[in-house]
């Protein structure tokens, strides 16, 4: 392993930085590249740009042991044997994903490379990028010095080093099979299936794999309205409905909907991905709606029971797309806020780990009239009706009868399903999930 040198283009983002310290750890001299100098100066000083559980300790101990090196110089990865990309693919005002920075990515890397290199694409990209890299390489006459994979990432945040180690599966698409092998052989997986595929069906799983994801959460998002109005309890039927093992448990929990950078991002990147070959996909269309009314319904319940929003207090609590990260990018928190807000409410925001994180300047600045508070309580005092809006544990140890004394209406509405609705009611409380 020590003779394999591996670099990282993309190398401070969320997947880079995963990629570059689990590689590392696996014994692999690994040269992580990012145009952020600033912050690899402060990934080199320990400080990393976002949390990952487990992440911070394997960057160290690889600094530490002169496996890991991060840099702005692309020159650093002239000999690497295999180079990964993981750059960002943000979406286009039309929902298509900007390619740009994979193709600058591999421009670079052409203008350095010394020697035969396997490329490794692992941004989330359209199907028939990989095809479209490869004919400008081979009319570079680069085609048989970079060979061009694709093998897409699956790793989900707060999870993303556990799932490194222990994927489902690996996907490769290459145009030879010995390129999959090499790829296949560096993650080492014993007893994890090895998908080695085409490059198109590679980019294909990826985002069908999401899209399926986030019509679960849609589709029982869907039955727990028709809960709701027959007094029925969603979270006993995802159990009933997932213990089918033609189905499974996963992504059957029912509340405010999906959001973060990846899921809503990628399936409207696949939609365009139809229109731009003339179909339509009513399914994935009707995916996104349901998604974007469940947040929408929350707010509704929120003023059904304060009769309007105007001049009530909200505490928000749960701002980050799910636990267990500080993410704070596409979260469904942020629209339910400026909703909230344009509707007249005030609003006080809580999120354990947020709060502590550098995110919560970039909070304050995009929400300056909201009130970042440190603790629930501080965000239930005086207020008219709490929202809960991330699946926290710790919100799930809360006292809520104890903590409507200091409300000043002892409303709740629940996005994530923590509690359980009969005993809350019965102690005066007006709680509301979603679906029970
Ligand atoms: C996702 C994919 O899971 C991962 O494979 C891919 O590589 C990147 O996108 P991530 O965005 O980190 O990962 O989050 P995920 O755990 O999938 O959750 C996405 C959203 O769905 C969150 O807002 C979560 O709260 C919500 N969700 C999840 C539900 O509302 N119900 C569920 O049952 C599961």
């Amino acid at each position: 392993m020590d003779s394999v040198k591996i670099g990282i283009i993309g190398g401070a983002g969320h997947i880079g930085l995963v990629h570059a310290a689990c590689f590392a750890a696996l014994g692999y001299h690994t040269v992580a590249h990012d145009l952020k100098s600033a912050t690899l100066k402060n990934i080199a000083k320990g400080k990393l740009p976002f949390h990952e559980p487990g992440l911070s300790e394997l960057v160290n101990s690889s600094l530490e042991n002169g496996r890991l090196l991060f840099t702005d110089q692309m020159n650093h990865l002239k000999d690497a044997d295999v180079v990964y990309i993981c750059v960002g693919t943000p979406p286009l005002p039309d929902d298509r994903a900007d390619i740009s920075q994979v193709e600058h990515a591999v421009e670079d890397l052409a203008r350095i490379i010394q020697k035969e290199v396997v490329l490794v694409q692992k941004s989330t990209v359209p199907v028939g990028t990989a095809r479209k890299i490869f004919t400008h390489l081979s009319q570079e006459a680069l085609a048989e010095k970079i060979h061009l994979v694709s093998n897409p990432e699956f790793l989900a945040e707060g999870s993303a080093v556990e799932d490194f180690w222990h994927p489902d599966r690996i996907v490769i698409g290459s145009k030879h099979l010995e390129e999959a092998d090499k790829v296949a052989f560096l993650y080492n997986p014993p007893g994890v299936p090895v998908v080695k595929t085409s490059w198109e069906n590679a980019e294909l799983i990826k985002h069908a794999s999401n899209a399926l994801l986030a019509t679960r959460i849609s589709y029982i998002n869907e039955i727990a309205r028709l809960c709701e109005k027959v007094g029925g309890d969603i979270r006993s039927i995802s159990r009933g409905v997932g213990l089918d093992n033609r189905i499974g448990p996963h992504f059957l929990e029912a509340g405010v909907g999906f959001s973060g950078p990846c899921l809503e991002k990628d399936l409207r990147s696949l939609l365009s991905q139809f229109y731009q070959r003339g179909e339509e996909a009513p399914l994935l269309k009707s995916v996104l709606f349901i998604n974007q009314q469940q947040r929408y319904l929350l707010v509704k319940k929120l003023e059904k029971h304060l009769g309007g929003l105007e001049g009530k207090r909200v505490g928000v609590l749960g701002l980050s797309f799910k636990p267990g990260t500080d993410d704070l990018r596409d979260s469904h928190s942020l629209p339910v806020i400026e909703t909230l807000l344009s509707r007249g409410a005030e609003v006080t925001a809580h999120d354990p780990m947020v709060v502590h994180s550098s995110r919560a300047e970039w909070f304050n600045i995009l929400f300056p009239s909201v009130k970042l508070v440190h603790s629930v309580q501080l965000a239930a005092e005086g207020s008219d009706a709490l929202a809960i809006l991330t699946a926290w544990p710790e919100y799930r140890e809360l006292d809520l009868l104890k903590l409507k004394e200091s409300m000043v209406n002892p409303v709740i509405v629940d996005g994530r399903n923590l509690f359980y609705p009969k005993i809350l009611r019965g102690g005066g409380i007006k709680y509301e999930g979603v679906g029970i």
